[in-house]
């Protein structure tokens, strides 16, 4: 339900999570750099890459173009702020991944991957994959059936519930790889959840396959008796409830889960939160430094 911008433009919010993505692979390759005696690979999957730079929205001054008279105009156009996204800020971290593979569904965003392919391509081993992120990761994870010399990092990062239960608890079946995950509390699964609990059938089945379960029904909503009999409304606290159940649920897969960082919009209404989780004590430490910094819900 949620929509993807038509242009390659971000929040400003953005830059927030980039930054805390950017710290946490640098925290983990350069602890996997003293490593390499047994370490064949280290991996990093950008699941939803989009774009490699992104312009960051900002207010227009001159919604029709500055005037003659406007003296501010050139300082005003170059406000304008780039971003590096997060294939860019994962190539460019100080201690490389040993390969990358980024994936869209989004032709355009692939032309601009394979255009990053070209431009790193020299010092960084770069795959591209055009098509559903959870296709691709099940293929990716159907390639290669000893994990014990690889690391990997998954970024999953849609706009929406675009990730199932299913490719999670299949990532963390590998023991190995470790997960850095938006899990998108305000900008889908609450709008979803209707006062009422009266759920359109396609919402149910999304829920459903984002949480792997039924079980955010009788977390989210409950059920009290009135004159005319039994009435469901849903709880005020519906977004901590399913947030904490859901990161019990990737401790109990993973091993280990982080403090969620929430991510707001300009306005200070919660979009989305940070979560990672990890088979390993030590990766925890990292994240959880990093992702601890923000507010809570
Ligand atoms: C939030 S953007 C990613 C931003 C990027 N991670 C960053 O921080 O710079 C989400 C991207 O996922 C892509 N996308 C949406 N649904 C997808 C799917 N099912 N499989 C693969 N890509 C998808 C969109 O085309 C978009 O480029």
């Amino acid at each position: 339900m949620t929509k993807k911008p038509k242009d390659n433009s971000v929040g400003p919010w953005a830059k927030e999570k980039l930054e805390a993505l950017e710290q946490y692979l640098n925290f983990y390759t350069t602890v996997l750099k003293n490593q390499r005696h047994w370490l064949q690979s280290t991996i990093y999957v950008d699941a939803f890459a989009g774009p490699g730079l992104s312009r960051i929205r900002t207010k227009e001054l001159f919604p029709d173009g500055p005037g003659l008279f406007d003296q501010d105009a050139e300082s005003d156009i170059a406000e304008i702020e780039f971003l590096k996204g997060s294939p860019r800020i994962a190539l460019e971290i100080s201690n490389p991944f040993s390969s990358y593979i980024f994936v869209d569904r989004d032709p355009q965003r692939i032309a601009e991957l394979n255009g990053l392919k070209v431009a790193y391509g020299a010092t960084r081993n770069i795959f591209v994959r055009e098509g559903d992120a959870n296709a691709q990761i099940k293929e990716w994870l159907e390639s290669r059936t000893d994990w014990k010399r690889h690391r990997a990092v998954v970024f999953l990062d849609p706009f929406g519930m675009q990730v199932p239960w299913s490719t999670v608890a299949a990532l963390a079946s590998t023991g190995v790889i470790e997960v850095i995950i938006n899990f998108p509390l305000g900008m889908a699964i609450q709008r979803m959840l209707t006062k009422s609990g009266e759920i359109p059938p396609g919402w149910q089945i999304s829920l459903n396959n984002f949480f792997g379960s039924g079980e955010w029904r009788e977390l989210a909503y409950e059920k009290t008796d009135d004159l005319f009999g039994p009435i469901v409304s849903k709880v005020d606290d519906s977004g901590a409830r399913l947030l904490e159940w859901y990161r019990g649920r990737l401790r109990d897969s993973f091993g280990h889960v982080s403090t969620a960082r929430l991510i707001k919009n300009t306005r200070g209404n919660p979009l989305y939160y940070l979560i990672w989780a990890g088979p390993h004590p030590k990766g925890l430490d990292g994240a959880e430094h990093i992702l601890s910094k923000g507010e809570r819900i």
